[in-house]
């Protein structure tokens, strides 16, 4: 159901971005548009993001995407989430949503991980991130959680979309 809705976000943001192109010309000298994407590196449009997280299940179609990355700051030391981003002292965090857990190739993940079992859905990560020690004693992530629901929902639709695009 979440890879499902996920997927149409996903549709959401690939159509968007198609729908970046300007009109055909009508023979009017229009100037091109400034704000035509600089290639790579520029990422989706703010018009992409804003349908992307409004096509996310519930409560996270109501997420705050800004405030979302800059919770992300809090993790952005260990983790990376573009396509083929590095691993740090965490793993790379790009398609974690339908992941088995501890499986990012390359890292050397906690006896705690490894014997771990399940699939990365927005409930587990919401567990997760409000206390990872709780959630998952003896993990080898340093790190304290976030403990504010709305500052947790607007991170993982932040996620949720930014761990999914190219
Ligand atoms: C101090 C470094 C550090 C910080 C800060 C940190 N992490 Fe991690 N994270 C890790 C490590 C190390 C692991 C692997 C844990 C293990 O193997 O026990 C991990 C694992 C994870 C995993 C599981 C990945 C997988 O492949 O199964 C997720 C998801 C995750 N972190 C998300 C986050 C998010 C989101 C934040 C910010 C709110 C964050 N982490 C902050 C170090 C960190």
């Amino acid at each position: 159901m979440r890879r499902l809705l996920l997927s149409a976000a996903l549709f959401a943001l690939a159509a968007c971005g198609q729908s970046e192109a300007p009109p055909p010309s009508n023979g009017a000298a229009t100037a091109p548009a400034p704000a035509a994407q600089p290639p790579a590196a520029a990422g989706p449009s703010a018009e992409a993001i804003a349908a992307a997280v409004a096509a996310l299940p519930a409560p996270y179609n109501e997420a705050n995407y800004e405030a979302g990355r800059r919770v992300f700051a809090q993790c952005r030391s260990c983790h990376t989430i573009e396509a083929g981003g590095p691993n740090r002292v965490g793993p790379n965090l790009h398609g974690v949503f339908g992941r088995e857990i501890g499986t990012m190739a390359n890292f050397n993940y906690s006896p705690a991980v490894q014997q771990a079992d399940f699939v990365w859905d927005a409930e587990r990560l919401d567990h997760w991130l409000d206390n990872p020690q709780t959630f998952l004693p003896g993990n080898r992530m340093a790190f304290a959680g976030v403990r504010n629901e709305t500052q947790r929902r607007d991170l993982i639709a932040y996620l949720m979309v930014a761990t999914a695009a190219e």
